[in-house]
């Protein structure tokens, strides 16, 4: 029974969630791993700075390279590119696994990062990058693996959801929705990302690369964000029997003049008909839309901003890494579980 060393590099909405939970859940987590997940620390700007979860004051630090010396696994929710892009670096150099949800950093830098993690032999984990709680990434390197994906709609940016919604709801304006959304946790740190496309356009290329196994560059997404989406384009819609939403396409296409055949991903709003599974997804929930030839079509739904869902992801991946760290781990059909009897119901009920 070993001890895994857990780094984590930001203590914000999502970081403080994750520090919680892996305080919290201590137990819990030891049994699905078999092995400990100690949180050696949380590096931070200003150590001193109100937190919306209480922790405990000496986690925390602002020396994040001295941090990462001696981790097994870090965890960046920094977000941005720099420090962020340089930590990571420094830690798959040192032997550890890492753990991120900073999309920016993976569509921009992914191949760098990824190429020094297969030098050294270690993971990188990703889950919480796109769609906040909602496992997608594994869906579609792993489980879709076999198949050939033709097309991805996705709703991807849960603050760009949130206002649209808030809109056509309740006919708040773009400014007041996007400050909620902001006080609620969802926004980025410059809330520009979100409702100017730049955010969706990232997972898109990164839903695209998985999707086609292929790099798309960030450059080669056509974005458009939503500060052109009007009060009355929003009504007009509605009483077409359309929603506004904030669409991520991922296509294969035929190039019309040379026959060509390659893919393409374009982020901007869009006209979905009422009738249409995306239509139902209201507040800053997500999903995403996957056609594939041989399983047809798949939607995978859920929170997609917000601390404590996306600190979900990010523990899932962080259980994951630790799995592959303890010698003898539990495998895929073994239960990791052995504390829970199994009840005898007696009534059961019908009601949903
Ligand atoms: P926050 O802005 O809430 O938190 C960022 C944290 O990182 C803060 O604790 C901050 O310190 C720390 N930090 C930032 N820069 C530095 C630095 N240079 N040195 C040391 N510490 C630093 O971000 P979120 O938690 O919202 O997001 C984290 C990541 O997760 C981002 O990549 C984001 O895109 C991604 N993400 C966020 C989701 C959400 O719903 N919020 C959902 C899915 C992904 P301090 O507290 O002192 O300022
Ligand atoms: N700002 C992002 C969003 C966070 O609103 O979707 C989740 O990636």
């Amino acid at each position: 029974y070993r001890s895994l060393r857990v780094a984590l590099l930001g203590g914000g909405s999502v970081g403080a969630q994750v520090a919680r939970l892996l305080l919290e859940e201590q137990e819990e987590l030891a049994l699905r791993v078999g092995a400990k997940l100690e949180l050696i620390g949380i590096a931070v700007r200003d150590v001193d700075a109100q937190r919306t979860v209480d922790l405990p004051r000496e986690l925390f630090t602002t020396d994040a390279e001295s941090l990462i010396l001696g981790a097994d696994v870090v965890i960046e929710l920094m977000g941005g590119i720099e420090p962020a892009r340089t930590l990571i670096l420094q830690a798959l150099g040192s032997g550890a696994d890492v753990v991120t949800a900073n999309k920016a950093l993976i569509a921009t830098h992914g191949p760098e990062l990824f190429a020094l993690a297969e030098q050294v032999g270690a993971q990188l984990n990703y889950e919480a990058a796109v769609g906040g709680a909602i496992p997608i990434i594994r869906p579609l390197r792993d489980s879709l693996a076999g198949d050939t994906v033709q097309r991805i709609l996705g709703i991807v940016n849960g603050t760009t959801n949130f206002i649209l919604d808030q809109m056509d709801t309740t006919g708040a304006t773009l400014e007041d929705a996007l400050a909620t959304a902001t006080a609620l946790g969802y926004a980025e740190a410059d809330p520009t990302a979100d409702i100017g496309g730049y955010d969706a356009a990232q997972k898109a290329a990164i839903l695209a690369g998985l999707a086609f196994h292929t790099t798309v560059p960030i450059d080669s997404v056509y974005r458009e964000g939503i500060t052109g989406v009007t009060a009355e384009q929003i009504s007009s819609a509605q009483k077409a029997g359309y929603v506004v939403k904030l669409l991520a396409v991922c296509e294969r296409v035929t190039d019309p003049a040379t026959g060509i055949e390659g893919v393409s991903a374009r982020v901007h709003p869009a006209m979905v008909p009422r009738t249409h599974p995306l239509a139902a997804v209201r507040g800053a929930n997500n999903a995403v839309f996957v056609e594939a030839e041989s399983a047809g079509s798949l939607m995978f739904y859920g929170a997609g901003a917000g601390g404590v869902e996306t600190a979900s992801a990010v523990l899932g991946d962080l259980v994951s890494l630790g799995r592959r760290h303890v010698a003898g781990g539990p495998g895929l059909g073994e239960s990791t579980h052995s504390e829970l009897p199994i009840l005898d119901i007696s009534s059961v009920s019908t009601r949903y």
